[in-house]
């Protein structure tokens, strides 16, 4: 199942996509005016090249949604959304890098280091990364866009998504265990994901049982998120997914197949979206987006 199967995702989810698209093809335009020096060339194509790719935009869409769940304007998450997927993109640029995954395929293109060159690819996250703040800060409405950024920053720095980097890294042909490899997803990719809708909620001033909420959601399905993405690797096609498949075991990865083997990862990835379901009740049926999300990363193919 893809993400612009219209036939499961409402309009509503199609249009959300295509504001985003259209949000980050203005970002980062960079025309020059006399005063502004632009980007250089090669890093505006780089960026846009990577950034304007056929992402999922996920993380976008659940900032959307859950400003849409808490009563709040959608239009005013529209620059948080943008953000996250900024910061997603770099940590994809820089996850593929030779240092570190060393793959070749993204998004069913070369990647960023194969099409340009090394280090265009690591300045092109670099400026990926400080966008992602200075379009929170001016886009996001003022009374809460410190809260905002400070909460982005948490979820993609040392302590969340770039620890978990690490630890993926350091955890390389390492012995199976458990509880590290659920702090390492729960890390690299689930914290972004909480985040996501956590900004959603704050900028449409949900209630604190709405952001337990969101929360509790997000949690269960960043896990899910990651454990679909172990499995994908053995089991999804390239053609569909965009990026090479087999990776994780070449690099002795700590995955949750690996660990658990299929069946109790196909489980557990299910368990875990049951359980995300079940935290929204607080939404009534507004909730309806969010389930469909939580049910597409369990049944995605890419
Ligand atoms: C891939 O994320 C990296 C992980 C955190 C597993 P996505 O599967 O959301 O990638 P895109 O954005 O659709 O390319
Ligand atoms: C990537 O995890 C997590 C981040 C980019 C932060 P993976 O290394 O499993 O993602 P893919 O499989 O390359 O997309
Ligand atoms: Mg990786
Ligand atoms: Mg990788
Ligand atoms: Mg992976």
């Amino acid at each position: 199942m893809s993400i612009s199967d219209v036939e499961v995702f409402p309009a509503e989810v199609q249009e959300a996509r295509l504001l985003i698209n259209r949000r980050l093809d203005q970002y980062t335009r960079f025309t020059a005016d006399d005063s502004d020096p632009s980007c250089p060339e090669r890093l505006r194509e780089a960026i846009r090249y990577s950034l304007l790719s056929n992402g999922k935009r996920l993380r976008p869409l659940l900032v959307m949604a859950a400003a849409h769940v808490c009563g709040g304007k959608m239009e005013n998450a529209l620059g948080a959304a943008c953000a996250v997927e900024m910061i997603h993109t770099y940590s994809l640029i820089h996850d593929d890098l030779p240092a570190m995954d060393d793959d070749d395929l993204r998004r069913g293109k070369p990647t960023c280091h194969v099409q340009f060159d090394e280090a265009t690819a690591i300045l092109a996250g670099d400026a990926l990364l400080t966008m992602a703040f200075e379009v929170m800060a001016t886009d996001t409405p003022p009374q809460v866009a410190a809260q905002c950024c400070q909460l982005l920053a948490s979820a993609a720095g040392p302590r969340q998504l770039v620890g978990g980097q690490v630890e993926d890294l350091a955890a390389q042909f390492s012995k199976p265990d458990i509880d590290q490899l659920q702090r390492i997803h729960s890390r690299k990719t689930g914290a972004l994901l909480t985040v996501s809708l956590e900004l959603g909620g704050t900028i449409a001033g949900g209630t604190p049982e709405m952001m337990e909420a969101l929360c509790d959601y997000g949690n269960d399905i960043g896990l899910a998120f990651q454990i679909v993405d172990d499995l994908l690797d053995v089991q999804g096609e390239e053609s569909q997914l965009g990026k090479r498949t087999g990776k994780d075991s070449e690099h002795g990865k700590l995955t949750y197949p690996l660990v658990l083997g299929f069946e109790a990862s196909e489980d557990l990835a299910q368990a875990k979206v049951e359980s995300a379901i079940s935290a929204l009740q607080v939404f009534g049926p507004a909730a309806e987006p969010l389930v469909l999300f939580a049910n597409f990363v369990v049944d995605r193919t890419r």
